[in-house]
């Protein structure tokens, strides 16, 4: 074996391995020969919550947390930002590469003419109570996609694949904004398909009874770069789940439900809406050493700040912080700006944060911009999910394509008890406790009656 491996001695047995190395990983099927007698199973990986363990190997989205570097195909996100729009973003990590002109018009156009949703599902948007959460409606919303368009199923024929990523990537602000106007009693209104991706979604949105609607332009591209900012970040908690939903072989509809899902938790696409509440009770910027203090002694924690990879500036901070001031000049000026601003210089400037390498993440301005375009707090995970979808199309489909996987199936660690006896349930003694919900009452007789 040469340079390329790793030696490893079982202490209980004296025994040597040489496990291969290969793009700094060893892999966990080379544990399994690691056991004491021949009868045993072998040695397992263990890694609750996957934190140091690769799943797939992936050419979408590149990180160096250290560096602060986020790229997709190869693409630095702030060249991205600059000289694309989103769907030429979502194309790009789909199909591995920039589109030609011919190639980004025919996307463009279909997935313009697939914005429109069957009327049978506006129909069953009308089902929901209408306080219903929008990431809920969204969630019944997408699965419920997968019941029209049954050929979905054939998930190796490309064709299908192909409509699958247009008609969810066209449909989904289509059922974002029909949740929005759902709670609000408002009519749906349709896709208008002389607007681009992002004006489209504010028309869906904000339309009332003007024959078209005209958005700003400023606002329009504010929420393109959203987008693009949102289009994908390798294998977090709702990619992994796509992955590995969508290993069993589902339809790619139902595979993107189980992301919408995952991306609902609030330790996932929920933090931005909890800025703003800090920033709200932070109140004033003469509060902020006070609150600053709170932090340290763990009594509070900075919202928006720190991250699970980026031990550096979020690149996707910096440059939501660039459209702000665009942003600005085309809404009320919101006043939180002047406290996150401070906020995060002091916090800079504090040795607790710089020695623990907490830097302003994505959400720690993104609210306050989804905010200023008078979108309620409720739909900020929505609009996350709308860019998402891109970013699961590409990582579902090319695990559909990569031979070494297959269904999705981690292995345990059994700490349960073994070949217990079956007792009849008038011989079981325990604790007196009752698990379960309490038994009910029966009703008392109304009086009178
Ligand atoms: N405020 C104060 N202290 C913090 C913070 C914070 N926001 N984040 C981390 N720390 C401290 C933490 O207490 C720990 O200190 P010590 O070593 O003294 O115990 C140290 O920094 C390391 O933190 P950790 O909890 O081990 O880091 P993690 O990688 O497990 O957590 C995180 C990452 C994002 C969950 C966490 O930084 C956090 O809760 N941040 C606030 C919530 C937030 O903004 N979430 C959005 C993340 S970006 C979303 C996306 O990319 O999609």
């Amino acid at each position: 074996m040469g340079a390329d491996s790793l030696t490893v001695t079982d202490n209980r047995t004296g025994r040597t391995y040489e496990l291969p190395i290969s793009d700094g990983t060893v892999r966990a099927m080379d544990l399994r020969q690691i056991k004491v007698d021949e009868d045993e199973f072998g040695m397992l990986a263990y890694d609750p919550a996957f934190t140091n363990t690769a799943a797939c190997r992936s050419a979408v989205t590149y990180i160096d947390g250290d560096a602060g570097v986020l790229e997709h195909r190869g693409y630095s996100i702030e060249q991205l930002c600059e000289r694309s729009r989103f769907l030429e973003v979502a194309y790009l990590l789909i199909f591995g590469e920039l589109p030609t002109g011919p190639q980004l018009d025919r996307w463009v156009f279909d997935i313009t003419h697939h914005t429109f949703v069957h009327e049978d599902l506006k129909e069953f948007f009308k089902g929901f109570r209408y306080d219903a959460h929008p990431m809920g409606m969204l969630l019944a919303g997408v699965g419920a996609l997968s019941t029209f368009y049954p050929d979905a199923k054939k998930v190796e024929d490309h064709e299908e694949r192909y409509m699958a990523a247009v008609r969810l990537i066209a449909k989904m602000p289509t059922l974002a904004a029909f949740s929005y106007r759902h709670n609000r009693g408002l009519p749906y209104v349709y896709a208008d398909n002389d607007l681009n991706f992002a004006e489209n979604f504010l028309s869906m949105m904000f339309k009332k009874t003007e024959v078209k609607y005209d958005p700003d332009p400023r606002l329009a591209r504010a929420l393109d770069v959203l987008f693009i900012l949102h289009a994908d970040h390798e294998q977090n908690c709702s990619t992994s789940a796509v992955r590995g939903v969508g290993s069993s072989g589902v339809d790619p509809y139902s595979a993107v439900a189980a992301g919408v899902a995952a991306l609902y938790g609030p330790l996932h696409g929920g933090a931005n809406e909890a800025v703003l509440r800090m920033l709200r009770r932070i109140e004033s910027v003469d509060n902020i050493p006070g609150f600053l203090e709170q932090v340290k002694d763990r009594d509070e924690k900075l919202m928006g700040f720190g991250h699970r990879v980026y031990k550096n500036y979020d690149p996707r901070a910096r440059i939501i912080q660039q459209h702000m001031e665009e942003v600005f000049e085309a809404t009320e000026y919101n006043p939180l700006v002047e406290i996150a601003r401070e906020l995060e210089k002091r916090a800079l400037d504090d040795e607790y944060f710089t020695s623990r390498k907490l830097y302003p993440n994505v959400d720690y301005y993104s609210g306050i911009i989804y905010e200023a375009l008078e979108i309620p707090a409720d739909m900020f995970t929505v609009i996350f999910a709308i860019p998402r979808t891109a970013g699961w199309v590409a990582q579902w489909m090319e695990m559909m394509d990569d031979p070494e996987q297959k269904i999705s199936r981690p292995r345990q660690v059994y700490t349960g008890e073994r070949e217990r006896r079956y007792m009849p349930v008038a011989e079981r003694e325990g604790p007196e406790k009752i698990v379960g919900p309490p038994a009910k009452r029966p009703k008392r007789p109304r009086r009178g009656a």
